[in-house]
């Protein structure tokens, strides 16, 4: 049997961008906290006609480009930003792209983590039924809060990744360590639009989590910091990955690289944090801007959810898998943005829906390849773009 894995992968932001050396420069705080200190340079900024649902629509219609979609047998859909406390957000993308009426749909949530336990279920199924195809979204919005710490960690993002046994990019392998422990540094109660976090205790958890998985995934693979060419890790921002990549080299005595992480950190740099979505932006990151020819390359990640459960797994690049990327949609998409300034990107953050379910039409912005036109009778209304 062929391997079971990624068979398209593609991401999509918000065409609007915030420089943070504007929102250093209104906050009174010295740009290099934000450039070097978090690594970040811009953050994607949504315009009030896109939510999650166009997010994730825009990149799976990206991903399943030329792909019979008849054999997409599931969609899962990863997310701490849901719209609906009862309906899974993947019905309005299972709408929006006419995908097949035998399809099971479904929204898993655990924070930043729910993306890699997706994933997991969905090889399970794919081990099972070969035939099939699992289409699985990340899709987040991450929002903090105006003049907090956590605002420059702001940003947003979807990545679709169709799952099958034909595995053009990489396979996933199935050695794992997972860890769960009952943490508040970070969660978003039903009553609250920003999340609460302890920044600095959330930083901490996260090394401790990674040192815990990777001695479960030892055990369990019995491998070597160096039986990985690169590593990926959870980006809510750069630093973050860099510092757990250091811990990492620092608990296995290996040796330091910045080339084994620096091509996945090229994209988050510029949108920011995508919560579900940033772990896989970052794989697409690696995989279409790494020097060199990454086949047959194994490459160790790390998916860590604040709460919190976190897994360390590993993907093996398969031969040929340039053909199979998106890299000049993104570089695109990346390159052709709108600057805000801080006062526009004010207006977006504060935007809300009537909260009242009353009837709304919400103005057009630059977006995806769908929209959010309105809402009413406390129904979302989605439509296709007609931007062009
Ligand atoms: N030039 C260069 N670096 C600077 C600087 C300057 N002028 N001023 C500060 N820095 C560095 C600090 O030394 C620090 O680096 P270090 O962590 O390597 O020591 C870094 O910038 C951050 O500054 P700091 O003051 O420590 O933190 P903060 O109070 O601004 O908050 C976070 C940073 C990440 C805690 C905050 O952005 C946050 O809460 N984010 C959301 C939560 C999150 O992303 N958690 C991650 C785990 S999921």
């Amino acid at each position: 049997m062929s391997s079971v894995g990624i068979e398209r992968i593609s991401f999509y932001t918000s065409r609007y961008y915030l420089d943070l050396a504007l929102l250093a420069e209104k906050r009174g705080i010295d740009p290099n906290k934000y450039l070097q200190g978090l690594g970040q340079e811009k953050m994607a900024v949504l315009p009030p006609n896109e939510d999650v649902v166009t997010l994730a629509a825009t990149s799976a219609k990206q991903a399943l480009d030329g792909i019979d979609t008849a054999s997409i047998a599931m969609v899962l859909i990863a997310t701490e930003s849901g719209i609906d406390q009862s309906k899974a957000l993947g019905i309005w993308v299972h709408h929006l792209l006419s995908l097949p009426k035998s399809c099971r749909v479904v929204e898993l949530k655990q924070a930043c983590y729910a993306g890699c336990a997706s994933l997991q279920l969905a090889l399970s199924f794919i081990h099972t039924h070969p035939d099939k195809k699992v289409l699985l979204i990340a899709t987040d919005v991450a929002k903090y809060g105006l003049n907090t710490p956590g605002e420059p960690t702001q940003g947003c993002g979807a990545c679709a990744m169709l799952l099958s046994s034909n595995a053009t990019i990489c396979s996933i392998e199935p050695e794992y360590g997972a860890y769960t422990s009952h943490v508040m540094d970070f969660w978003r109660p039903n009553y609250r639009e920003e999340a609460l976090v302890d920044g600095k205790y959330s930083t901490r958890i996260y090394l401790n989590a990674l040192e815990e998985c990777w001695n479960e995934y030892q055990l369990a693979s019995k491998r070597t910091f160096n039986d990985h060419a690169r590593y990926c890790y959870h980006i809510p921002f750069s630093r973050m990955a860099e510092k757990a990549h250091e811990r990492l080299c620092k608990l296995s005595i290996g040796t330091n690289f910045p080339e084994a992480i620096s091509d996945s950190l090229i994209y988050s740099r510029t949108l920011g944090n995508s919560y579900t979505a940033s772990l896989f932006i970052g794989l697409a990151s690696l995989l279409e801007q790494a020097s060199g020819d990454l086949s047959e390359k194994r490459i160790g990640l790390f998916s860590y959810g604040s709460g919190c459960v976190a897994e360390f797994f590993s993907a093996k690049v398969s031969t040929g898998y340039q053909k199979y990327l998106k890299k000049e949609l993104h570089e695109e998409l990346l390159a052709k943005r709108c600057a805000l300034n801080v006062s526009e990107y004010e207006a977006f953050y504060q935007f809300r829906l009537p909260q009242d379910g009353s009837e709304y039409q919400v103005n057009p912005h630059q977006c995806g390849a769908f929209c959010l036109t309105g809402i009413k009778n406390h129904e979302r209304l989605y439509s296709k773009s007609t931007m062009p």
